[in-house]
């Protein structure tokens, strides 16, 4: 007799791709099925029609992060796009533009000892309020490389077994941006301020709009789940680290220069990839303020 699961069909993570109604202002060419889409057919340094800025928004709840080819914006369009979505977030430690602190500097180089965003995370999760959706826009490009990947955290947690999901619901972690950002910036001339954002937020978040549940702890910035003893806490988040980093729930972005990414932090975590030494990679990422996760 056939021990351990019982096999059914298909794998054991499923997402179902639904039939979609087409959209009238854009075009949307899917990287994958389950995150990732790239948006055709607008400019956005032109103002935007209603419908067209509702449809770029549909095609984000849809994708959770979308792509945009050839575009051609000053450091206002910019803005204005973001503006576009909510009032924009200034982030708390990162350098930004000289007349502009709502447009922080994305840049590495030969002489960086670092590159933003190595790791996996969503932006900024230590704020009590966290962005959003993060707008980030590539002028300068290495040869080959600087690659952003992106993860589906809804599919994260639907594929977390049920056993998992009732052990996880209703509890809480703790985001600190001590660790992350002490220090991180004084290359680029920026001081220290005494303290950093920390705030607590739920395990697991039901996004706004979608009302889906979504996995909310990352490695950027969780430091542990409130009320478990510190190895157990540490021992959870190490399974789910691991588990919402599998490669089903990706899809890896190729920039070009004059490419923009527009990412939901409430769904979707990402992770920037620092493989283009001594090459430049250059830009300006505008961050859209969120609410407070429930
Ligand atoms: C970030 O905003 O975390 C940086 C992402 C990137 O540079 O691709």
């Amino acid at each position: 007799m056939a021990t351990g699961m019982q096999r059914v069909p298909g794998p054991r993570y499923k997402h179902i791709v639904d039939e979609e109604a087409p959209y009238a202002t854009l075009t949307v060419d899917k990287l994958t099925p389950i995150i990732g889409a790239e948006i055709g057919g607008i400019d956005l340094s032109q103002p935007l029609s209603n419908k067209a800025a509702d449809e770029i928004h549909r095609a984000l709840a849809e994708n959770l992060v979308i792509f945009f080819r050839d575009q051609h914006l000053t450091e206002e369009q910019h803005l204005a796009f973001g503006r576009m979505f909510g009032d924009l977030h200034i982030h708390p430690a990162a350098p930004h533009a000289p007349d502009h602190p709502e447009l922080m500097i994305i840049h590495a180089d030969r002489n960086s000892p670092r590159a933003n965003g190595e790791g996996w995370h969503s932006d900024v999760s230590c704020d009590e309020a966290p962005p959003m959706g993060s707008i980030l826009y590539i002028k300068t490009c290495p040869p080959k490389g600087g690659d952003t990947l992106f993860a589906n955290m809804y599919a994260a947690y639907d594929a977390l077994s049920d056993r998992m999901k009732q052990y996880l619901e209703g509890l809480t972690a703790v985001h600190d941006g001590e660790d992350n950002y002490r220090g991180t910036y004084a290359n680029f001339g920026v001081k220290d301020r005494p303290v950093y954002p920390r705030a607590e937020h739920p395990v697991i978040r039901i996004h706004p709009v979608t009302k889906r549940k979504a996995l909310f702890v990352n490695r950027g910035f969780t430091r542990y789940i409130v009320g478990l003893p510190r190895d157990e806490s540490d021992g959870i988040l190490r399974y789910l680290y691991e588990h919402m980093a599998h490669p089903l729930f990706q899809c890896r972005f190729r920039w070009r220069e004059n490419s923009l990414a527009f990412w939901d932090n409430r769904c979707a975590q990402h992770r920037a990839m620092w493989d283009y030494w001594p090459h430049t990679r250059s830009g300006f990422r505008v961050t859209v303020q969120g609410d407070k996760p429930y």
